[in-house]
């Protein structure tokens, strides 16, 4: 029966040589990832217009949804770098430091839901948390829509943003004009997306070995699809549990969401679109060399240690991830009036 066992693995073994002969490393990873489209996509419960986008850039940028008037969505979400802040944990309202690092708003429109944790179940709802999180923005929805409607230029325009609306100045329509917006921040044309729509030398030797690697070693089961990751939730510590120097115990990730003992510690994998410029890594933002990162995700999610080699490649491969970074320019905001509110320490 062993000579059966040898025969049967021998023509699995040929069978799978002949299937990924078959397959190129380019059709194998065009079956797994897709490339960031050149448009927004349309969004059912909020179609893009181009008022709805012009307002939704300007409130990015406006500091006076904070209460400080001091902090916007660009403070931590810098469009000059990549939609993240290089902050360990983000610093908000009166210098305080939050408890995570800020994920980049560049192609969030794709994840299937927001935040680490997923507690947002699209951009317009999130948009709504940072504004009265206590350690961001500090404000309250009704101080947000007093600030709006002093300007006469914001009330002007969220008339033409939301033509149906009878009252739209609202905190609603506030944040599904920041949606509208987000859903342009997109990086297309990466080499990656080049080398998935068909040109084989977009990239290095070293890169294709990266992504073979990312592929076989089953990186690719968590992080897939257009951006190679924010489709699911996982333990941060599948096999291994990291050290606490990268995953403090005091933050649960999902368990605080669902109250759920199998959630402890997990969290939603987040895009590695852009990453090699996004340090640092990990909701903890404890990890600074992508490096690191890649090999401490082997050990911890995988259960196997890459060599510096393997990590090097794979490290490499990530760098093709960076694309096309969109050229936002600032918005001249209205003036505030004298209705306007005070800005608070
Ligand atoms: C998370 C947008 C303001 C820090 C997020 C996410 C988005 C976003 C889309 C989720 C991304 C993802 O899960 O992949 C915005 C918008 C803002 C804003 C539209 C303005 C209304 C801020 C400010 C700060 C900040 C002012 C810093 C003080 C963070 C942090 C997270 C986050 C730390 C992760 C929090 C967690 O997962 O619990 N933001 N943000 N954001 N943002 Fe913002
Ligand atoms: C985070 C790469 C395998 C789930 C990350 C990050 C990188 C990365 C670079 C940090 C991104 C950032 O902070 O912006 C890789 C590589 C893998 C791999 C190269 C293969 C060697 C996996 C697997 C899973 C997974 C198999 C699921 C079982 C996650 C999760 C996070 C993450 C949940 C967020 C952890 C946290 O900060 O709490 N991955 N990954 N990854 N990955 Fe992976």
């Amino acid at each position: 029966s062993s000579g059966l066992v040898v025969l049967t693995l021998a023509a699995a073994v040929l069978a799978g040589g002949t299937a990924s002969a078959q397959k190129s490393l380019q059709e194998q990873a065009a079956s797994l990832f897709k490339p960031i489209p050149e448009e927004p996509p349309q969004m059912e419960s909020n179609p893009l217009t181009p008022e709805k986008v012009e307002l939704g850039r300007m409130l990015y940028f406006d500091p006076r949804l904070s209460a400080s008037q001091l902090i916007s969505c660009q403070t931590c979400h810098n469009v000059g770098l990549a939609g993240a802040d290089l902050q360990e944990t983000s610093i908000g309202h009166g210098w305080q430091r939050g408890p995570r690092n800020a994920p980049t708003t560049y192609n969030s429109v794709f994840n299937v839901a927001q935040f680490w944790d997923g507690r947002a179940k699209d951009l317009a709802e999130q948009a709504k948390g940072p504004v009265q999180a206590a350690v961001e923005m500090n404000n309250t929805p009704e101080r947000v829509v007093e600030t709006l409607k002093s300007m006469p230029e914001y009330v002007e325009r969220f008339g033409r943003a939301f033509p149906d609306q009878e009252d739209p100045v609202n905190f609603e329509s506030m944040a599904m004009a920041i949606e509208a917006f987000e859903a342009t921040l997109l990086t297309p044309g990466a080499p990656f997306d080049e080398y998935l729509q068909g040109d084989e030398s977009a990239l290095t030797e070293t890169q294709k070995e990266g992504l073979q690697l990312f592929m076989d070693n089953g990186c690719a089961s968590c992080h897939y699809g257009v951006n190679l990751g924010g489709m699911g939730y996982y333990p941060f510590g599948v096999v291994e549990a990291p050290g606490e120097d990268v995953r403090p115990a005091d933050d649960p990730g999902r368990f605080e969401v669902t109250n759920t003992a199998s959630d402890k510690y997990v969290f939603k994998s987040p895009t590695l679109r852009n990453v090699a410029i996004t340090q640092p890594f990990f909701h903890s933002g404890k990890v600074w060399k992508l490096q690191d990162a890649v090999q401490i995700m082997g050990s911890s999610q995988l259960g196997y240690e890459l060599d510096s080699t393997e990590a090097a490649s794979i490290t490499e491969f990530l760098e093709s991830l960076t694309g096309n970074q969109p050229e936002i320019v600032h918005p001249v905001l209205p003036p505030s009036t004298e209705e306007t509110p005070r800005p608070i320490a």
